[in-house]
């Protein structure tokens, strides 16, 4: 089995204490880089590892530091996005609850380099464990000295506050979660500007995933080389945590190299199908565009998955066997997205509000032959045509489940009914479809 860096202590019930962190070298990155390295060192090392974004768009980390303007005399933010709302996601809440001072470390290391005095941990509402454990491992960084007034005598100051936030999958997109962050509703702004230049009470703030932040005392301890040499190129680097949930023998969290063969994650160290056989995989949230069967001999990287038009998004493969309907498994994304919308630009108010209702009446068995032709319709205006990605997360899945399955939709409108036989099993075990 490939070397872990996050799940080997999963079974130990102190890995998320300062004591046993502190056995197993953790904060010796912090100390260096507060010791040896500046702010610019630090963002360069970062861009050489090569570490992209876990939250879904795979930017480069590095580079979004870069951005942070060095000479502006405004106070600068780093937000570590703790929301974790997309379905089928399900690996920032492990590192929040059993490896938080990685986290931590990670949150300290990233405002040094943006010089940021200030970091907030913007953590999804639900989590009340993870919220938990994450106020208690600040409160003991602050009691060693790892955070607070003049980090191990280097001069450097860092608050970290922990934000709850109150359940809203819009309040994971980096601007609708600044708004919220700010006490108002998570309405997302129009980029430009980007938070790097204006983000949190208007300063530059950097906003970034907690997987990714977790990352980033490895690659000091370890080495930018270290750090690209994992993975299949130098684009997509590190190791990577992948959520797996569905039909599967055994769903779970899982961590690999960046660059996991699906087929083989799927087939061997899941153990294979539950019942039946594999109908479609969605690989990287709901958000992302669904594959066939005969997709899944794929890395699990950023452009693997792209150059097959899907994306590694946040990781989180849902797996589906033959009995689904995926005239359902689109309808209950499509009610997500429905309901999570909000509901600021038209064509994602409206367009996911008329393709639940179309689906609906597929599914009722008062379909219309044109009703395909017009979810893709509808899924082509709403790509980019909105202010956030929420628009075209829910218009991906549509476009991409009704080219694929296009003779499932249309069987369903000319029978009257489903032609599969349903399992509602997997709404109970595996809700995220
Ligand atoms: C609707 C929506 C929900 C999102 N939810 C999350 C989330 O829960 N966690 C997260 O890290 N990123 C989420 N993102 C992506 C963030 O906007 C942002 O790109 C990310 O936090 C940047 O961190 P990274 O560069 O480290 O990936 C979401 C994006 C959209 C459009
Ligand atoms: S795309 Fe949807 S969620 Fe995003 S701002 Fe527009 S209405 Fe709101």
């Amino acid at each position: 089995m490939a070397q872990q860096y996050f799940l080997h202590n999963r079974d130990n019930p102190d890995s998320n204490k300062i004591d046993f962190y502190l056995q197993n070298g953790g904060y010796k990155a912090l100390e260096t880089v507060v010791k040896e390295y500046s702010p610019g060192e630090v963002i360069e090392i970062v861009k050489k590892s090569g570490l992209r974004g876990r939250g879904g768009a795979g930017f480069p980390a590095g580079v979004k530091w870069g951005f942070v303007p060095k000479y502006s005399d405004k106070p600068k933010y780093l937000v570590s996005n703790a929301d974790e709302s997309e379905p089928g996601t399900f690996k920032d809440r492990y590192i929040l609850e059993k490896e938080p001072h990685m986290l931590l470390e990670g949150i300290a290391i990233a405002s040094y380099a943006i010089q940021a005095n200030i970091a907030y941990n913007y953590i999804r509402g639900e989590f009340v464990y993870g919220a938990r454990v994450f106020e208690r491992a600040v409160q003991e960084a602050e009691e060693k000295g790892y955070l607070g007034q003049n980090i191990l005598g280097s001069g450097f100051n860092l608050k970290v506050v922990n934000h709850r936030g109150a359940g809203a999958y819009i309040c994971g997109e980096e601007t609708g979660l600044l708004e919220s962050l700010e006490g108002k509703r998570g309405w997302p702004r129009l980029k430009p500007p980007f938070p790097a230049v204006e983000g949190a009470f208007k300063c530059p703030t950097i906003v970034n995933n907690v997987e990714t932040l977790a990352n980033v005392p490895l690659i000091i301890n370890n080495g930018p080389d270290w750090f690209s040499s994992i993975g299949p190129d130098e684009k997509n680097t590190g190791p990577k945590l992948y959520c797996v949930s569905g039909h599967v023998k055994k769903p779970g969290l899982y961590e690999f190299p960046m660059g996991k063969n699906l087929k083989e994650l799927i087939y061997e160290d899941c153990g294979g199908m539950l019942n039946g056989s594999l109908k479609a995989v969605i690989p990287g949230g709901s958000s992302v565009p669904v594959l066939t069967a005969d997709e899944i001999d794929v890395s699990m990287d950023f452009d693997s998955l792209a150059a097959i038009g899907s994306m590694l998004g946040s990781a989180g493969i849902i797996v589906l066997d033959e009995s689904t309907c995926m005239v359902d498994a689109l309808l209950n994304l499509e009610r997500f997205y429905a309901h999570e919308s909000c509901g600021q630009c038209t064509p994602c108010r409206e367009g996911t509000t008329w393709m639940v209702k179309i689906l609906q009446r597929i599914e009722r068995g008062e379909g219309r032959v044109e009703d395909m032709d017009l979810l893709d319709d509808i899924a082509e205006k709403i790509n980019f045509r909105t202010i956030c990605p929420l628009g075209d997360a829910a218009a991906m899945p549509a476009a991409s489940f009704v080219k694929k399955f296009r003779k499932e939709f249309e069987a369903h409108v000319k029978k009257g009914k489903c032609p599969v036989k349903k399992d509602k099993s997997i709404k109970a075990t595996h809700a995220h479809v």
